[in-house]
């Protein structure tokens, strides 16, 4: 299955399935399954009908709506991003992202070690498209993927996940935030990435430093600067808290005075 991610404002995306059909026997005879029952296209038809997706998107949202390509195969990937990244505001997350969270990692392994990036090899490690890249600025320390602790000339290190989420859709500049925003603690633990669990708050200040930048320099085109940034990059996330669907109730309190 392949997702298209429309980010109309921001911090609040739409996953759409942009490509109907899967090759997938077990999931054309799945009763649950919900995509469309058939066959993927491909040659001519699959550029066509991505080339009308593009224009329907910005039909419908405008030219201002980033695109998010997730999960594409490899070699379609590059050529559509190439096809697409001078006409329409997109981005490839597999491509874009994975480059961004691992220059994150390095720029913080640069500063552990306190050395510059010419100084170090690096050795790219394992298969798929986000190949783990381990670092020589510090040992044992792999820049991506999730692992258990290890221990090295007698100290524990924790990697942390260099996921991408950290970096959409600021890209480079979100790397060198991202590169700031390890504390003291995560540094010692071995981590070049801050823990997953404080990815709200961090995204806020990436967000945040993003947006002072390109108000800065002009950039910025589409929103008046706000007064205070960091309110309105709050008021555009999206929350994951469900209020009740049920109407307030109380209690009737039967007891006779
Ligand atoms: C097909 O889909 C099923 C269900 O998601 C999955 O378990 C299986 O590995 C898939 N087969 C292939 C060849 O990808
Ligand atoms: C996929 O979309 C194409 C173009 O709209 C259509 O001709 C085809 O029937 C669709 N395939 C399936 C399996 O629905
Ligand atoms: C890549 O694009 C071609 C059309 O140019 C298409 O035939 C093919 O199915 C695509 N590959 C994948 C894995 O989607
Ligand atoms: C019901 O109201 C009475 C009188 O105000 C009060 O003493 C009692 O604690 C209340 N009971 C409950 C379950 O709220």
């Amino acid at each position: 299955m392949v997702w298209v991610y429309l980010l109309a404002n921001w911090l609040s995306t739409q996953p759409w399935r942009a490509l109907n059909g899967t090759n997938n026997e077990t999931l054309l005879r799945d009763p649950l399954y919900i995509g469309m029952r058939g066959k993927r296209i491909t040659g001519q038809k699959y550029d066509e009908f991505l080339d009308e997706f593009m224009q329907a998107v910005v039909r419908r949202c405008g030219q201002n709506c980033l695109i998010q390509f997730e999960d594409f195969a490899n070699a379609n990937a590059s050529r559509l991003l190439d096809k697409y990244r001078d006409q329409y505001c997109t981005f490839n997350d597999d491509i874009q992202g994975t480059a961004s969270v691992a220059v994150a990692g390095l720029l913080t392994s640069l500063k552990l070690k306190n050395t510059k990036l010419i100084g170090n090899k690096i050795l790219f490690f394992g298969a798929g498209e986000a190949t783990l890249v381990k670092p020589s600025a510090q040992p044992s320390r792999p820049t991506l993927a999730p692992f258990s602790p290890v221990e090295y000339n007698g100290k524990k290190f924790h990697p942390g996940q260099g996921s991408n989420a950290y970096i959409f859709p600021g890209i480079a500049l979100a790397a060198e935030k991202l590169a700031d925003l390890c504390d003291e603690n995560d540094l010692e633990k071995g981590s070049l990435y801050p823990p997953l669990e404080k990815i709200t708050p961090r995204s806020v200040e990436i967000a945040k430093y993003i947006m002072e930048y390109a108000y800065q320099k002009g950039l910025a085109t589409v929103t008046a600067e706000p007064k205070n940034v960091k309110e309105f990059i709050i008021n555009q996330m999206y929350k994951l808290e469900y209020p009740s669907a049920l109407p307030e109730i109380y209690s009737w309190n039967n007891t006779k005075e």
